[in-house]
C-alpha cells in the first residue's frame, strides 16, 4: 500500500463543468512531480473522451522506477541522479537498481552479476535464424526479429503470472541481447559470431564480442569499457517514453516478455526517438563544415521546412538533458583516449550547440541537445558503424523496458490498455451498389 497516488485516495478534487453539469474528478499527488487528475470514470458519469494526442498531459500509469524534472533537467533512477549513477556505479548495479528497487549489498551484486554472466550465451539454434537475414540487413531488422524470436527459444519463461518465470525471462533479457547485438553487427560484416566470456565485465564482454576476431588476441581498451558503461547507464531507463510506453501496451494484454521487449525495440528504432542518435550523425555529416551551420538553422526555423536539428529538443526536458552532459564528457574522453584531435564533425557539433543556444528560436521553444546529440559521435570514433547506433540504445533500454514490465504486470490496478477516439468520420450509412457508384 503506497502513501503516495491512488493507493493513498484523493488528497484534493477537480470540478468539471461540461454539458450543463459539474463532475468531481478525485486528484492524486505523487512523492514528487505533478499531481495527476483521475479521469477514468468521467466517460461513464458524462459520455465524455479526454483528448490529448501524444499524450502531451496524460500520466498512463504509476511509476517508482524512474522520475524526469524537464524544467530542472533532472533525471532521478528510484532517487540516485543519472550523474552519480554513471560516475560511480556500473551497469549492472543500475539494472539491479532499476529492477529491485535499492542498489545491491555485496552479496546482492555477487548474486545478479554472476546470474547475467551465466546466461549471455543464446540457444545455438538461434545461429541459424540470423543467417536467414541479407548480410545488408539493417542490425535494428536483426534485433526486431532475434530477440521476437526469443520468445521461441524459452518457452519456459513465458507464463507471466509466474514470478519465477519473469525473473528468469528479465534476467536472459538483460544477459542475451547484448549478445544478439553482437551477433547483429558480426553478421553484417561478415564474420563470425564471437560467444561472451564469463571472465569480462559487461562492457567488456560486449567489445570483445563485437570487435574480437578468432585470428588474434584482442584486449578491450579499458577507457573504452568505461565509456561503454556510462553510454548502458545513461540509456537504461528514462520514465514512460514512446518505446517503454509501447512495451506497456503489448503487455497490458498478457503478451510474453519476448513479444514485448521486441515491440519496444521496433518503436525505439523512428528517428524522432531513438533513431536519433543515427539521424544526428547523418546530420553533422551532411552540414560538413562550420560555414554551413546557418543554413541549416535556417532551416530547421522554417515551418514550410520539415529539417529538425537531430539531437536537439525533448518531449519532457525543457532545459539541458542530464544525459547529454555526461554524453559530452565521455565523448571527449573517447577522442582524446584514441588521439582524435580535431574530428570535424564534433567541431561541427560543438559549433552548432554554441549557435543554437544563443537562438532566440532554441531559447523559446527551450530546445537543448539530447542524449542523441554526442552519442553518435562517441560510437563512431568507438568503431561503431551508425547502423549499430540504435541497437546499442535497445541493449542498454532492454532493462528500462523489462524493470517498467514487471512493474505493470505486478500492478494489481492493471487493465489492458486500450484508448478511445475523437471519432470525425461518416454517419451510418447503406451499402451502395456497384451500378450506383
Ligand atoms: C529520445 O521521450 C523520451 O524520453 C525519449 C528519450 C529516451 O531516453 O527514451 O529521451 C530518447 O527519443 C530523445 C529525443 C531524440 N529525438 C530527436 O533528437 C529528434 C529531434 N527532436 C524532435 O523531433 C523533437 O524535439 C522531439 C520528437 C524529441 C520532441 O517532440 P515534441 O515534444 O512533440 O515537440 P514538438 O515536435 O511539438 O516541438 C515543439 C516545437 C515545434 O515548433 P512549433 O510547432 O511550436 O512552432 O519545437 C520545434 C517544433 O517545430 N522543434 C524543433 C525541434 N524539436 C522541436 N525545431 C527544430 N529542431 C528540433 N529538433
Amino acid at each position: 500500500m503506497s502513501k503516495f497516488g491512488s493507493d493513498a485516495g484523493a488528497n484534493e478534487t477537480a470540478k468539471l463543468e461540461v454539458g450543463g453539469k459539474t463532475y468531481d474528478l478525485p486528484v492524486y499527488g505523487g512523492s514528487i512531480g505533478p499531481s495527476v487528475i483521475d479521469v477514468s470514470k468521467l466517460y461513464g458519469d458524462s459520455g465524455y473522451f479526454t483528448y490529448d494526442p501524444g499524450f502531451t498531459s496524460t500520466a498512463s500509469c504509476e511509476s517508482d522506477i524512474t522520475y524526469i524534472d524537464g524544467e530542472k533537467g533532472q533525471l532521478l533512477h528510484r532517487g540516485y541522479p543519472i550523474g552519480q549513477l554513471a560516475e560511480k556505479g556500473n551497469f549492472l548495479e543500475t539494472c539491479y537498481l532499476l529492477m529491485n528497487g535499492e542498489l545491491p549489498n555485496a552479496e546482492e551484486n555477487e548474486e545478479f552479476t554472476r546470474a547475467i554472466t551465466y546466461h549471455t550465451m543464446v540457444h545455438e539454434q538461434m545461429q541459424y535464424f540470423l543467417r536467414g537475414f541479407r548480410r545488408d540487413a539493417h542490425p535494428m531488422a536483426i534485433m526486431v526479429g532475434m530477440v521476437g524470436a526469443m520468445s521461441a527459444f524459452y518457452h519456459d519463461s513465458t507464463d507471466i503470472t509466474d514470478a519465477e518465470q519473469r525473473m528468469i525471462a528479465s534476467r536472459r533479457l538483460i544477459a542475451k541481447v547484448p549478445t544478439i547485438a553482437a551477433m547483429a553487427y558480426t553478421f553484417s560484416i561478415g564474420q563470425p559470431t564471437v560467444y561472451p566470456r564469463n571472465d569480462m565485465t559487461y562492457a567488456e564482454n560486449f567489445l570483445n564480442m563485437c570487435f574480437s576476431v578468432p585470428a588474434e588476441e584482442y584486449t578491450v581498451n579499458p577507457v573504452l569499457a568505461d565509456a561503454m558503461e556510462k553510454i548502458f547507464i545513461l540509456h537504461a531507463d528514462h520514465e514512460q517514453n514512446a518505446s517503454t510506453s509501447t512495451v506497456r501496451l503489448a503487455g497490458s494484454s498478457g503478451a510474453n516478455p519476448f513479444a514485448c521487449i521486441a515491440a519496444g525495440i521496433a518503436c525505439l528504432w523512428g528517428p524522432s526517438h531513438g533513431g536519433a542518435n543515427e539521424a544526428a550523425l547523418d546530420m553533422l555529416a551532411e552540414i560538413g563544415t562550420v560555414d554551413r551551420i546557418p543554413e541549416f538553422i535556417a532551416r530547421a526555423k522554417d515551418k514550410n521546412d520539415p529539417f529538425r536539428l537531430m539531437g536537439f529538443g525533448h518531449r519532457v526536458y525543457k532545459n539541458y538533458d542530464p544525459r547529454a552532459t555526461v554524453m559530452q564528457e565521455t565523448c571527449h574522453a573517447v577522442l582524446k583516449t584514441l588521439g582524435i584531435k580535431d574530428d570535424p564533425l564534433l567541431d561541427v557539433a560543438m559549433e552548432l550547440e554554441r549557435i543554437a543556444l544563443s537562438d532566440e528560436y532554441f531559447v523559446s521553444k527551450k530546445l537543448y541537445p539530447n542524449i542523441d546529440f554526442y552519442s553518435g559521435i562517441t560510437l563512431k570514433a568507438m568503431g561503431f558503424p551508425k547502423t549499430m547506433f540504435t541497437v546499442l540504445f535497445a541493449l542498454a533500454r532492454t532493462v528500462g523496458w523489462v524493470a517498467q514490465w514487471n512493474e505493470m504486470v505486478e500492478d494489481p490496478k492493471q487493465r489492458i490498455g486500450r484508448p478511445r477516439q475523437l471519432f470525425t468520420g461518416s454517419p451510418v450509412r447503406d451499402y451502395k451498389e456497384l451500378s450506383e457508384r
